[in-house]
């Protein structure tokens, strides 16, 4: 078998994050929740708030469009949906857990590939253009560069782009801030560049922050607790294991404890934007 270009190794911490999330707290989609006006952000709401995103989100699907490659389809989440709008559906991703999910939750009724969207060439894998490419919040794992690249081959002329994530708005000016996301202007730039135009832009930060407070709850409040507990255990039974851990990770567990105390929504709003945005192919 021919090499690949990228392996997975990198989206593996993703995955494995999106499995516990799934596992741990039941969380079918793999995206932010959409918190409408007077909703509370609880976990019991996201749920909820996550079927709220799926359905902002498919408001932007242009007319006509019947071919959709949903590139970073998570556990089929947005895909269920593209699939009772009787649409065609193609599902990427690289992790086998999820394609496996993916097929679970639409019944097998799309085709899947499992890999890296950086990897595919069009023509070895005898996939015809597609109408739409959806990255729901997959855009940020993929360069953009390349992202843009793989969209042109994968399109056909007048084809649409529907990206909906988040990206930085303004520099990382301090310690133990997120890095995630793409630089706004410069993907709207490499759009551009690479000869999209922006149909529609819209802000939806407001409506999806609350999510990140949940998330940084979830992991002060009831993640490093369990972490904390069994480094207690540690210490009491086995105290020389307990410094050589100290010693090897005191310094990570820090640095954690700072990135995962600026996690919350008022941060996230400060240097991110989570926008809906669609592209159409020139040509
Ligand atoms: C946050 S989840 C979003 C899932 C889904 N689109 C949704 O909205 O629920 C990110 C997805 O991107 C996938 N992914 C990460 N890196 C990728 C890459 N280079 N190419 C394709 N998919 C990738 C992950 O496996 C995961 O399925």
């Amino acid at each position: 078998m021919a090499e690949k270009k990228h392996s997975h190794k990198k989206s593996y911490y993703n995955d494995i994050a999106l499995r516990l999330g799934h596992q741990l707290f039941g969380v079918e989609h793999l995206h932010y929740g959409y918190f409408e006006k007077g909703k509370k952000p609880t976990m019991q709401n996201l749920p909820a708030a996550q079927d709220a995103y799926v359905r902002n989100l498919l408001k932007y699907i242009p007319a006509g469009v019947k071919r959709v490659f949903d590139v970073g389809c998570g556990s089929g989440g947005v895909a269920v949906h593209l699939v009772k709008k009787k649409l065609d559906v193609t599902c990427l991703a690289p992790d086998p857990y999820l394609i496996e999910k993916t097929l679970e939750n639409t019944g097998g009724k799309v085709g899947t590939i499992t890999d890296l969207y950086e990897n595919l060439n069009p023509e070895e894998s005898g996939l015809s253009p597609y109408d739409m490419i959806l990255m729901s919040e997959s855009c940020q794992y993929i360069k953009v560069v390349e992202g843009w690249e793989q969209n042109r081959r994968f399109l056909k002329p007048k084809g649409y782009v529907l990206v909906a994530d988040f990206f930085r708005i303004k520099e990382l000016d301090r310690p133990g801030l997120s890095k995630s996301g793409h630089p706004l202007d410069y993907f709207l730039e490499q759009a551009e560049q690479h000869g999209f135009k922006l149909k529609k832009k819209v802000d939806i930060t407001k409506f999806v922050a609350p999510t990140m407070d949940l998330y940084q709850e979830t992991i002060t409040e009831k993640i490093f607790p369990v972490f904390g507990a069994i480094f207690e255990i540690v210490q009491r039974r086995y105290p020389l294991i307990y410094k050589l851990l100290r010693w090897m990770l005191g310094k990570k567990i820090e640095k954690l404890h700072l990135k995962y105390s600026n996690q919350g929504s008022e941060v996230f709003s400060n240097y991110k934007a989570y926008m809906v945005m669609l592209f159409q192919k020139a040509s």
